[in-house]
């Protein structure tokens, strides 16, 4: 889960690599470098910490590079050696000519450093990447050829790699490969861009070509020849990007975070434009490929999904088991691919992932798919790994998202399973057409209600700072708004570092209420509904212990000044709905606090927005 970049053209250099990575930001940022072609020689410059850091570092070095016209760079999330200079990329190999930049992880590294190293290689970084320098440096020696050294490394090379090198012998030049790991090239007129993600070059070409596995490519600044692994020249099939990039620019908020925030509710209309038309028609869901028949005969669910997703799935077992009576199991991926679970070709398995590139998840997926269940993917990515493994694929189209913390690319999934728990319900007839349609016309005012939500969000921003001050907070619902509390609490910890928790109110007695006293806020997400009265207790119990109560509700009982010190208030929704709603004033909560701390809310330490090691 770095990134990489890479440019061979007309144009100078040094800005397109910066710039790339700048995009790329968020798959990592605790140390970057780059190499540029200077003459005959190819010039590396590294620095820790953020990208701002590199780019302090090259001011003084500008100049040499001024008119270098290609090289590689990259932005790095350590996972072998801490974040140093020595271990940042590009890594160099010993005669100094060949340099690298990697995204992924060499799994058998310790094998081939040992062998590197009986054949007089010597090792300066702790990272699995410089095996990579080394080994492609000695079979070029023996091949003078970079493609082809390439070529013979990777036959070598055991685990998941994007690669980009340049070897000091072959100006003009850039060999670049992949295995499951995303590498895409930019196809322009004034030359070819590599990266690891398409924001690294959106900004000067929207034409591009995914590489496949295995595949080599060798791009000059007027050629681009793309070989399989068995050296076959690929025809490359060129296609044309969906997004602009205005999508990467903050639009005057403060943070990415806050801006993603403030989009939802248009992503929740794009998302229901042309599925849901009106409270009396059928759910349209082209995409859902499995007939009729089989959706019916349907008798298992499983959704696997990390982080976020993970809680949009947990909303989404709810849903089909409440509309569609089927029994749903929901795990994380990372626990689902170690064990021996019944999943068969009788069992639709739904992977949730805004990036579609989660490597537990991708690889939970394709464990399923071997088994011969129908893959049902629900991502933010139509172009990404995960699609490509999907029999259906509900793409959620929230646009590129920036800040690390996840929030609009939920409220999508969301919505999604909405849509699809109220499809296939309409399919199986187990809801009846009173309670659809009342459900539907909800639905289709949901952007409104969030709006609502977000006019009042100054209110939201004076309660959060009361509690900026706290190191723990616990937030606690009971059915539906569960994972409600989970999320409100995960994107706490993500962006504040503050010591957030999500329970079931029944489970408080259990065990967490010993940790209640004065200094403690206790966020209770008090929907109208089924488990009301159940959650007003729980809350009480809460408040006996003296706990700092917050209510986020619906409701206008006089009885909650009472019990409450700070009360947010939500529009009028049916319970089952309100997930949708709740989510957006704890977003906020934990956007106000971490913004109030002076926290980095777009790019938190120690975490990446996209995941590909597992
Ligand atoms: C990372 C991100 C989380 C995200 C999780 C799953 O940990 O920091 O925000 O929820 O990955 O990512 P996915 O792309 O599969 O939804």
């Amino acid at each position: 889960m770095c990134g990489i970049v890479g440019y061979v053209g007309s144009n100078p250099v040094l800005d397109i690599l910066l710039d790339g990575l700048e995009q790329l930001e968020y798959r990592g940022y605790d140390s970057s470098g780059i190499a540029v072609r200077n003459g005959d020689k190819i010039n590396v410059y590294k620095a820790v910490g953020k990208l701002k850091n590199l780019r302090e570092e090259l001011s003084s070095h500008a100049y040499e590079i001024q008119k270098s016209t290609s090289g590689i760079g990259h932005i790095r999330w350590a996972t072998h050696g801490a974040p140093t200079v020595v271990n940042a990329h590009p890594h160099v190999s010993n005669c100094g000519k060949l340099v690298v930049v990697h995204n992924g992880i060499i799994e058998n590294y310790k094998e081939l450093k040992s062998k590197l190293e009986a054949q007089g290689c010597t090792f300066k970084s702790q990272t699995d990447t410089e095996t990579v320098a080394h080994l492609v440096a000695l079979k070029y020696e023996e091949v003078k050829d970079l493609t082809k050294a390439v070529g013979l490394a990777v036959n070598e090379i055991e685990g998941a790699y994007a690669l980009e090198i340049m070897h000091a012998d072959e100006p003009d030049k850039i060999v670049i490969t992949k295995r499951n790991a995303p590498l895409i090239i930019g196809v322009a007129n004034d030359g070819f861009y590599a990266g690891s993600d398409i924001p690294a070059f959106i900004k000067h070409t929207n034409k591009a070509v995914y590489l496949s596995d295995n595949q080599i490519a060798t791009l000059t600044s007027s050629s681009m020849k793309i070989q399989d692994k068995d050296g076959n020249e690929v025809t490359p099939k060129i296609e044309q990007l969906p997004w602009e990039p205005v999508a990467l620019s903050k639009m005057g908020y403060k943070h990415f975070m806050l801006k993603e925030i403030h989009e939802q509710p248009d992503v929740v209309r794009n998302i229901l434009f042309g599925k849901l038309h009106s409270a009396d028609t059928p759910i349209e869901l082209e995409e859902v490929k499995l007939t009729r028949e089989h959706l019916k005969s349907l008798n298992r669910i499983q959704i696997i999904a990390c982080g976020t997703s993970l809680h949009a799935g947990m909303i989404g077992k709810y849903l089909i088991e409440d509309f569609c009576q089927i029994p749903v199991d929901i795990e994380a991926s990372s626990e689902y691919i170690y064990r021996k679970t019944v999943t068969d070709e009788h069992t639709l398995v739904i992977g949730v992932s805004q990036s579609g590139e989660t490597a537990d998840t991708l690889t939970a997926i394709k464990q399923a798919k071997a088994r011969g269940s129908h893959i049902l993917i629900i991502t933010n990515r139509p172009d990404s790994a995960m699609a490509r493994e999907a029999d259906s694929l509900l793409s959620v189209n929230a646009g590129i998202e920036v800040s690390v913390a996840a929030t609009k690319s939920y409220i999508a999934q969301l919505t999604s399973f909405y849509l699809l728990a109220l499809f296939m319900a309409e399919i199986k007839e187990t809801l009846d057409n009173v309670k659809l349609s009342t459900l539907k016309s909800e639905m289709l005012i949901l952007p409104q209600k969030i709006e609502q939500i977000l006019s009042n969000k100054d209110k939201i921003q004076t309660c959060a700072r009361k509690y900026s001050g706290t190191r723990d907070f616990i937030y606690i619902a009971r059915g539906i708004n569960y994972p409600t509390a989970l999320e409100g609490a995960l994107k706490l910890k993500e962006i504040s570092y503050i010591n957030a928790t999500g329970y079931p109110a029944g489970e408080l007695k259990h065990g967490p209420i010993a940790m209640l006293d004065e200094t403690m806020p206790v966020l209770s997400i008090l929907m109208k509904g089924s488990v009301y009265d159940k959650l007003l207790s729980n809350s009480e119990e809460a408040r006996a212990r003296n706990a700092r109560m917050i209510a986020l509700t619906n409701s206008d009982s006089p009885k909650l000044d009472e019990l409450f010190d700070c009360i947010i208030k939500v529009p009028d929704i049916d319970e089952i709905l309100s997930p949708i709603i709740s989510i957006i004033p704890l977003q906020l909560i934990a956007y106000y606090i971490a913004e109030f701390l002076g926290k980095d809310v777009d790019q938190p330490r120690n975490l990446a927005k996209s995941v590909t090691v597992e």
